[in-house]
């Protein structure tokens, strides 16, 4: 039988599950949530907003207060880490130094008693999935940081877990390698058909890696959905400025027209007319002929594209233009912006205040 074939991906799903370590608010506040067997799923928040508080619960190593978790149609809530088939693959790797890596690797499967034939042939399996089939005998201290966060994950593959976790698994990486192991990770997750949690503070990362993005914002879920999604239809103004950047301005909204300012532009969504406020991505906007009127305020070159700001009626806005469209703008022109089709995104007042007055208490 080939190693993909006995890995058995499972639902994940979180009902109501809260967890409180005491007086404060709670690390995680009543969260809902459904993961897909095979589907990556990613948790994106701030520093604090419960990540990890969730992926151990979903390890088994911290019990949650309330709610239930449940793996396939097994209800786990109260199961011990061990008995739940989930790994978790950590951001400090949490390799044993003065062990190899064929050992490192084959440690889970020594604890759980199997027989050597089956450790010695899965180890290598998972090596070889990892591309590290040559290094079985190297000492772990011996192997560079994107060598040993392989081996951490041929470790956690090598148990063939109905769900794998990672907590920030590529934060000790430089840029570079951090790109190359995140598109070996995804890889891997969908040849393999894993289902998998993956925990990280960065958007870029999060949109570039994942089926689903679930935006956590102090114990809460704000919003889940598919990268696209996220980045085209924030549901708040917290979604909209942490998933990449964004202007947000203050408008108008009626009968297929938004008004900024003195200008009004063509747009279509399902949302209560009256004031908006307008989610304007830097990529969308364009010096044009007609639209918002705009002093250049800075032009920065940026090598794959020129950031241009603005002071408008409606406040200070950011473009990122291609180099061609940049040429001629130096500070104090006046120009005026439009913006492309599908460029905008309303949110409705209410998502406005709410998310501000959240931000302010945070
Ligand atoms: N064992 C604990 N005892 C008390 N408070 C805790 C404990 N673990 C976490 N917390 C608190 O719960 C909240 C959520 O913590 P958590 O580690 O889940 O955040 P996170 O989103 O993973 O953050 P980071 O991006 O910094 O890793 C924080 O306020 C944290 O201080
Ligand atoms: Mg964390």
């Amino acid at each position: 039988m080939s190693f993909t074939s006995e890995i058995a991906p499972a639902a994940v799903l979180l009902q109501s599950v809260l967890k409180s370590f005491g007086a404060d608010a709670p690390a995680v506040d009543s969260i809902n949530l459904d993961i897909a067997p095979g589907e990556l799923v990613t948790l994106l928040g701030p520093s604090g907003c419960g990540k990890t508080t969730t992926l151990r619960m979903i390890a088994g190593l911290e019990e949650p207060t309330s709610g239930a978790i449940i793996i396939g149609d097994e209800d786990v809530t109260h199961l011990p880490a061990e008995k739940r088939d989930v790994t978790m693959v950590f951001q400090s790797y949490a390799l044993f130094p003065h062990m190899n890596v064929f050992a490192n690797v084959a440690y889970g499967l020594k604890v759980a008693r199997r027989p050597r034939a089956e450790i010695s042939q899965r180890v290598d399996e998972a090596l070889a999935l990892v591309g590290l089939e040559a290094y079985a005998q190297r000492s772990v201290d011996a192997l560079s940081g994107g060598q040993q966060q392989r081996v951490a994950l041929a470790r956690a593959l090598v148990m063939k877990p109905r769900v794998i976790l990672f907590d920030e698994p590529l934060s000790n990486l430089d840029a570079k390698l951090r790109h190359h192991v995140r598109a070996e990770i995804r890889s891997l997750q969908q040849r393999l058909g894993l289902t998998a949690v993956y925990v990280t503070h960065d958007q870029e990362e999060a949109l570039a890696i994942s089926d689903r993005v679930v935006v956590m914002n102090s114990g809460r879920i704000e919003q889940v959905g598919s990268p696209r999604e996220l980045y085209r239809s924030p549901a708040t103004r917290f979604v909209a400025d942490f998933i990449g950047s964004a202007n947000i301005v203050p408008g108008r909204w009626d009968a297929g027209k938004v008004t900024l300012g003195p200008a009004s532009f063509e747009h279509d969504q399902d949302i209560a007319p009256g004031a908006v406020s307008v989610v304007l991505r830097p990529e969308a906007l364009r010096p044009a002929e007609t639209g918002l009127p705009a002093k250049v305020t800075q032009v920065s070159f940026l090598g794959a594209s020129t950031q241009v700001d603005f002071d408008t009626e409606v406040g200070e806005v950011m473009a990122l233009l291609p180099d061609d469209e940049a040429t001629g703008l130096e500070v104090g022109k006046d120009v005026t912006l439009t913006i492309v089709p599908g460029g905008m995104h309303l949110l409705p007042p209410e998502a406005a205040e709410e998310a501000k007055a959240v931000r302010e208490v945070a």
